[in-house]
């Protein structure tokens, strides 16, 4: 062993009169004159150096350290004398004999604990000095461990990992490609893949029967806390399946997660249909942990002289719990929140329901408490309540209730980190209506086959068919989603049609799928998880960003290879492009 024995987190008691060497980081000198104590770690842990009048060339040695300098120390392991409770290792200091520094380091730029100085972006420049603090180096580890686990169990299932390219044609997931110019074919791109669609497809095509890959994909969008431009699926196919099978299976992934780092024992995943979700929650990945559901009060209002809620197809509101005492300044806040153009709505109407159960409204000239008491219904409403109402078109007042509903439950700490609620949506339509480009575009993707039922419906009220699709929802997260595949060349084509393709695009884009489809294609469904997003979660938290050592920024950028960069006027010859900016 050059350059250890033990790691830094590991002597104790049982270890003392023993000669070690350790090797890692200087965290921190204390020098008290007669002692000179330093911190060292590592990724295990800390321990205590110590360095004794006794030995004076040594000390010398020792007061030369810096913070960050890496060094090897070689010892005897002593009892401490005033004990660390709050440290695997603090009972015991290693007394140093044998100093040797490995390398220095410069002052870092930000203390390397776990309160730090360092704001986020001087952290991101230098995130290999973020990683060496517990926070982030917790996560990598608690997301190794998850990745284990999720391999660990698909392999029992009978899952083999088998790898797909990375630089392919289009694979659409609803966002933009990332696309390679190809330097030995002038003018063309290879795109890399939002996922591996088409290939998973076709390994069932191959006879794999099960396949699972903890894989990257690269899409071109906007970036939110819980979305990267690369990130991580684990991606999973299955031939001869149906909905019920892949539901099942990856279930009881979930399940078996959720006992392994939690020791919580899950019933089985309550499932509500697409149509359900949005009445009740306006949001298709509603977080189940609190009430406040959405009530829908359209009847009760149509018939009174308020234009805003008479002329709408819509209006429904949600319950606050025990806000009927928000100020009137508290009250315009909120209007205001729902007015920003994140969520949109036009104007907020608020009912006091009183703890005496009197009413107090922002529409008593039109309302009296016989409506109240109606809406207060509808609206699951006690005593004590607030009561706040959106009107406009149903699918838009819907989802903004669903936003408001979701920040009402952070804002009163009803969403708790480590209580879990996952659920499967399932019944999703097939298809979506985009206005701006006046045509139907698939929902999940254009492989999702449709309910046999609702086949019948594609020529006549495509809108109307639901897909055996389904989604994984997990705290108001979507964590996953999947469906069952067409596997028939004619069907396939048909779906290339409704979504606008032309027969020589969809020959040219998917040809090759459809050709597959024409040698023994079996019935196959799958999913795919969002690793970043279930290892996010399962901690706790839900920005996606502290679970990846190195992450994009809000503007796509990496800020500490700082990319995307331009490329020579050489690079971009030999590349066949020529820039316009
Ligand atoms: P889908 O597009 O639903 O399905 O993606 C599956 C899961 O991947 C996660 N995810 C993301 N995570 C972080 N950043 C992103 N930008 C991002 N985009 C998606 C989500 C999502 O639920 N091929 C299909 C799967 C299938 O049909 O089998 C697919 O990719 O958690």
């Amino acid at each position: 062993m050059k350059y250890r024995t033990h790691t830094c987190g590991e002597l104790n008691m049982h270890h003392a009169g023993q000669r070690v060497k350790l090797s890692g980081w200087v965290q921190r000198i204390r020098d008290l004159g007669a002692v000179l104590f330093v911190d060292l770690r590592d990724r295990y842990g800390i321990t205590q150096l110590a360095f004794y009048e006794e030995n004076k060339n040594l000390l010398e040695q020792a007061r030369k350290l810096g913070r960050e300098f890496v060094i090897q120390a070689e010892g005897t392991v002593v009892e401490r004398e005033s004990k660390n409770k709050k440290l695997p290792t603090g009972d015991i200091e290693v007394k140093v004999e044998k100093l040797k520094v490995l390398n220095t380091s410069k002052i870092p730029p930000f203390t390397i604990e776990d309160q730090t100085d360092g704001g986020e972006e001087i952290r991101a420049v230098y995130r290999y000095l973020d990683i060496r603090r517990n926070p982030l180096k917790n996560n990598l580890i608690f997301r190794s461990r998850v990745t284990q686990a999720v391999r660990n169990y698909l392999a029992d299932q009978g899952f083999i990992d088998i790898e797909t390219p990375y630089l392919i044609k289009s694979t659409p997931e609803g966002a933009r490609d990332f696309v390679v110019p190809s330097r030995l074919h002038p003018g063309q791109f290879y795109a890399l893949p939002q996922s591996p669609q088409t290939f998973k497809q076709l390994l069932m095509v191959a006879g794999m029967d099960k396949y699972m890959q903890i894989v990257k994909c690269f899409r071109d969008e906007d970036l939110r806390a819980d979305r990267q431009p690369e990130f991580t699926q684990i991606d999973c196919e299955m031939s001869f399946v149906e909905q019920e099978d892949v539901l099942r299976t990856f279930e009881g992934l979930l399940k078996h997660l959720l006992k392994e780092f939690h020791d919580i024992e899950t019933g089985n995943f309550p499932r509500m249909t697409y149509e359900e979700a949005l009445r009740r929650y306006g949001t298709d990945k509603p977080d189940i942990r609190f009430g406040m559901e959405l009530g829908e009060i359209t009847d009760l209002v149509k018939q009174k002289d308020f234009k805003v809620f008479s002329a709408t197809e819509y209006t429904g509101g949600i319950a606050v719990p025990e806000a009927s005492g928000y100020s009137r300044k508290q009250i315009d806040e909120l209007v205001k929140w729902v007015q920003r153009p994140q969520v949109g709505a036009k104007g907020m109407v608020w009912v006091k329901y009183n703890e005496d159960g009197s009413f107090k409204s922002s529409v008593d000239k039109f309302f009296d408490k016989d409506d109240f008491i109606l809406w207060a219904e509808r609206l699951h409403a006690v005593p004590g309540d607030l009561m706040l109402i959106l009107s406009g078109d149903k699918e838009t007042t819907q989802k903004q209730l669903g936003v408001l509903r979701m920040e009402m439950g952070e804002r009163l700490n009803l969403r708790k980190p480590y209580e879990f609620a996952p659920l499967w949506i399932v019944d999703f339509p097939l298809l979506e209506w985009d206005e701006e480009t006046q045509r139907y575009h698939a929902m999940h993707h254009p492989f999702t086959s449709p309910k046999p039922e609702d086949i019948p419906l594609l020529d006549s009220a495509p809108e109307k068919v639901r897909a055996n699709a389904y989604d994984l929802v997990l705290n108001g997260n979507e964590i996953g989603g999947g469906s069952i595949r067409i596997y028939d060349r004619t069907l396939q084509q048909k779906m290339f049609k409704l979504l606008g393709f032309t027969d020589e695009e969809a020959e040219r884009q998917f040809g090759f799928l459809m050709k597959a489809f024409e040698y023994g294609a079996p019935p196959h469904g799958g999913i795919a998880l969002g690793l970043d997003r279930l290892v996010a979660l399962l901690a706790g938290k839900e920005s996606i960003r502290e679970f990846i050592a190195f992450p994009k920024n809000n503007a796509g950028r990496d800020v500490m290879i700082d990319a995307p960069d331009y490329l020579s006027e050489a690079q971009l010859k030999e590349l066949h492009l020529k820039l316009e900016v």
